[in-house]
């Protein structure tokens, strides 16, 4: 099924990353030269993905400004004029409600979410791998993770498996580590059915007094159901500082030019 927008929500507060993310928004910290949001870009290009929204806020200009140099420069990005707009997230009310921000220019056609802090080294797109398994369901990205971490995510109760395909009963969000119904966590991509806009605009706030997308999934299983998409590749949770390093310390041990910097300082701490 052919999806041809994505959203990507850059309104948090990044309130981990505080006191640094009161100045620069959590989606322009660096992977040694780009900054993450540039990464998921990337990524949306690379699965045919032709129309670019931002939920944006107060405080996140720095993500247009670098995007305006990034169009401007067709040896970065060559896309076609129009296809980037910006709408503003009055407050930081949520996942759920960053979405649903997006309203007016998605209509009722099936569309991608993609959170830049969810950085994906995949072989090719996990979007992309993602649209070519959609069936119309609500899909979301999803993978195992240790069982003491499982109140950090929305987690999948798990009907049946095929391959790569979960079909989830239900789910989650941030559930107590003993309530968990299994080990398969969401990680921040999503193909969701246009329907959507209709749920989360009668959502109440849920875990964290925030208008929760899990809740809104959670609702839909009934008319649409819920698949968790398998992929492959490495995650890093570069919404924490631990993710971030680890990602930055990646790209580094692969780049020809910078891997001996960090073989050096391994030497010379164990000196
Ligand atoms: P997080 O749950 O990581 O929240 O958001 P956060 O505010 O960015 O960071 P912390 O937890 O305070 O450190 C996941 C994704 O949802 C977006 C974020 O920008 C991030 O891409 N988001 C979150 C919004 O766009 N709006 C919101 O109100 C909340």
């Amino acid at each position: 099924m052919r999806i041809r927008k994505v959203v990507f929500p850059v309104g948090g507060l990044g309130t981990r990353f505080f006191p640094i993310t009161r100045a620069i928004p959590k989606e322009m910290l660096g992977i040694i030269d780009k900054p993450l949001i540039h990464y998921a870009f990337e990524e949306a290009i690379a699965a045919g993905i032709e129309q670019f929204i931002f939920v944006t806020r107060h405080g996140k200009d720095s993500i247009e400004d670098y995007f305006d140099f990034m169009f401007s420069h067709s040896e970065y990005f060559d896309i076609k004029m129009g296809s980037v707009c910006y709408v503003r997230q009055n407050e930081p009310k949520g996942l759920g409600h960053a979405v649903l921000c997006a309203k007016n220019l998605i209509g009722d056609e099936p569309f991608a979410v993609m959170s830049a802090d969810d950085f994906i080294l995949h072989t090719k797109s996990c979007i992309g791998a993602m649209i070519e398994n959609y069936d119309g369901s609500n899909m979301v990205a999803t993978m195992k993770v240790a069982h003491s971490e499982v109140s950090k995510y929305g987690i999948l109760d798990v009907e049946s498996e095929n391959g790569r395909l979960i079909k989830a009963k239900s789910v989650d969000e941030k559930p107590a580590v003993e309530d968990a119904k299994s080990d398969y966590a969401i990680v921040g991509r999503y193909l969701l059915s246009g329907k959507i806009f209709d749920v989360l605009s009668e959502l109440k706030p849920g875990v964290g007094g925030e208008i929760q997308l899990t809740d809104a999934l959670l609702k839909m299983i009934p008319q649409c159901g819920l698949t968790g998409f398998k992929f492959e590749g490495k995650r890093f949770d570069c919404g924490s500082k631990s993710g971030l390093l680890a990602a930055v310390l990646h790209v580094a041990s692969q780049n020809e030019k910078l891997k001996d910097v960090i073989e050096n300082f391994y030497k010379g701490e164990k000196r």
